[in-house]
């Protein structure tokens, strides 16, 4: 999938900018603040219905205006899809794409499917369990309709189950007539995502571990574990076991809602071990696989989105990444980075295709730097 144009009004930091993109790379350079991350954002709200940053959309909205819009054309196999979304403060978000509305955002996910990587994913490894199951989550959902409905799903039972569990305490009363209503449809909708991540773990792993190595030039081991109570429990056993302790914490103590992924570096926790540079270099190996595996379901390359690519790596890892790059086709990708003589030596060892933006003072302009 291809983004050939975009165009911005109020959004951000920008008053109004129209620009075409290049199908391989584009590079976005620019001092700190200049508006670099927010470029790919408004990629993200084309594809999620929202910020990668801010889910509170007037926060978008440039300061002192009262809407914006982003406005662009993708090309998926041979059809051209122009996509506008505008958000404005008196009535609220609209999408269309070639003219026909969009009646359930959730239902606008996966249509133009992306893979972003941003500083913020150091909380990947950093942040709870939450982020972890997150990022799985947003994997799958993106090429499997029924696992996001069932996660919706599980996820509006759990949060009923626990207010019925809240009475309960309240009223000094229990059935549990009532309580297993919730719990058959929670084990159907839970069994489904536990299948679904622990296959996606699997073949994730295996592409982490690959593209691991290649950027640290087989430096240190790392792996990933999938930690849920299903793997060795029926969902059913683990409800009924944990009743009387759901019954003092008003809550439901188990379930893939409470699931996580170790991530590991040289048999350690990565999060406690792992230097910045590793960590990243794992946050990267993640999005090259996050990238391959979502490709291979949806039979055709996402948009790849990486923000601060080569911040905290050393020259060697920054050259793996950029052979990475050069000789294999992951198709159209966007990054961004503040220094110019970084790119310009890189874009001067490779014949590329490329295109490349500066951005100052809210603006963007697009220029040569090999020339
Ligand atoms: N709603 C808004 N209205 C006006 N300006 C905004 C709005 N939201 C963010 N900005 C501006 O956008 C700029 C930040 O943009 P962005 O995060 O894209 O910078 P960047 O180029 O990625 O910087 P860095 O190199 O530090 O990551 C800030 O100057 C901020 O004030
Ligand atoms: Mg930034």
């Amino acid at each position: 999938m291809i983004l050939s144009s975009l165009s911005l009004i109020n959004f951000k930091n920008y008053q109004e900018i129209n620009f075409d993109l290049s199908d391989k790379i584009n590079f976005f350079l620019g001092l700190n603040g200049a508006g670099k991350t927010n470029i790919l954002d408004s990629i993200h709200y084309l594809s999620f219905s929202k910020s990668y940053f801010n889910h509170i959309d007037s926060f978008n909205i440039r300061k002192g205006d009262s809407f914006f819009s982003i406005s662009a054309e993708f090309k998926k196999h041979t059809i051209h899809y122009k996509t506008y979304l505008a958000y404005e403060r008196s009535k609220g978000k609209v999408i269309r794409v070639n003219d026909e509305i969009c009646q359930k955002f959730s239902e606008h996910i996966g249509k133009f499917p992306i893979v972003i990587s941003t500083p913020l994913d150091s909380n990947l490894i950093l942040g709870s369990g939450e982020m972890r199951r997150k990022f799985l989550d947003v994997l799958i959902s993106q090429f499997d309709k029924i696992y996001l409905n069932n996660l919706i799903n599980y996820k509006r039972l759990i949060k009923q189950r626990n207010i019925l569990l809240k009475q309960f305490s309240k009223k000094n009363y229990f059935s549990k007539e009532d309580l297993d209503i919730y719990n058959e449809k929670i084990i159907k909708t839970g069994s489904y995502v536990f299948e679904k991540r622990k296959g996606i773990i699997g073949l994730l792993r295996e592409r982490v571990l690959f593209y691991y190595k290649l950027i640290s030039s087989s430096q240190e081991h790392i792996d990933i574990e999938y930690k849920s109570q299903l793997h060795n429990n029926a969902f059913s056993s683990l409800l009924s076991k944990n009743i009387e302790k759901d019954r003092v914490l008003c809550y439901t103590s188990s379930g893939v809602h409470r699931d996580d992924v170790d991530f590991l570096i040289n048999n350690t926790s990565l999060k406690k071990s792992g230097s910045q540079g590793q960590q990243k270099s794992f946050i990267l190996a993640l999005k090259f696989a996050e990238f391959e595996l979502l490709k291979n379901m949806i039979n055709f390359k996402p948009i790849f989105l990486i923000d601060d690519l080569f911040d905290k790596l050393d020259k060697k890892r920054v050259l793996n990444i950029m052979s990475l790059i050069a000789n294999n086709d992951f198709g159209q990708i966007f990054i961004t980075d503040t220094d110019l003589e970084r790119i310009n030596a890189i874009l001067k060892e490779r014949n590329l295709e490329y295109k490349c933006f500066f951005i100052e003072k809210n603006n963007i302009h697009e220029k040569r730097i090999t020339d």
